[in-house]
């Protein structure tokens, strides 16, 4: 009887469905809780947090997963130079745990680059997990003479071109280009209202 109820729940859960749309403002408080839940508050610290360190997210290029009006994924793309070939970064990319094992990664992922490619971007580039990314065309060709400005391991930094030969002959420091982020304004505070 437990398992047939574990059953129906696991069903009705993936019967909901999910939307992908353009990240908005009305989404950062919920998007930093869930990331927070999937990579701990050890985040700001992790190596490609340096390439987004006081930046824009490349125009265009930062979606969230909505269900049921809830924030449950998100992922962004930024500008780099990857060792003097204009590319972007990937990340992060979090799916909330209660959502995951539905596809919403992988609609995340496949979302974001076809927007990227739409766009004439050439090149992305990622740390994660290869046997992840694989599916989406990621991989480790090209990435040798690549670095991070930090500590990283090298078998997870990984690219995919989007336009043939968009990494031929990159080699250098990974480094951020884009535009600097907009400076959030100072909540106003509520006037003293007259005797
Ligand atoms: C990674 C993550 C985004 C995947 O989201 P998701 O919605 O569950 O992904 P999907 O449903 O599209 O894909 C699930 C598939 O990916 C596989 N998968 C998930 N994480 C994986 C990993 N780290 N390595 C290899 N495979 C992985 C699952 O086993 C499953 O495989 P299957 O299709 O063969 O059954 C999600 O697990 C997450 O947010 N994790 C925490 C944050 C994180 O690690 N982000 C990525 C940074 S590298």
């Amino acid at each position: 009887m437990t398992n047939a109820i574990a059953t129906l729940t696991a069903l009705n859960v993936a019967a909901v469905p999910f939307a992908i749309r353009a990240e908005k403002s009305s989404d950062i408080a919920a998007r930093e809780r869930l990331l927070d839940a999937c990579f701990g508050e050890g985040r700001h610290a992790r190596t490609c947090q340096r390439l987004r360190d006081g930046r824009a997210p490349a125009e265009g290029l930062a979606f969230s997963a909505v269900r049921q009006g809830r924030l449950v994924g998100t992922v962004r793309l930024w500008h780099v130079d990857a060792g003097g070939r204009a590319a972007l970064v990937l990340g992060p990319l979090a799916v909330a745990s209660s959502c995951r094992e539905l596809g919403l990664g992988g609609a995340l992922m496949r979302h974001a680059i076809a927007e990227a490619a739409a766009r004439g971007h050439g090149a992305i580039v990622l740390l994660g997990d290869e046997p992840y990314y694989r599916r989406f065309g990621f991989s480790s060709a090209k990435m040798d003479a690549l670095a991070l400005p930090g500590p990283f391991e090298r078998d997870r930094l990984l690219g995919l071109e989007l336009r043939d030969g968009a990494l031929d002959g990159a080699a250098g420091l990974i480094v951020a280009t884009g535009a600097a982020a907009p400076v959030a304004k100072p909540a106003r505070r509520a006037l003293p209202r007259a005797a």
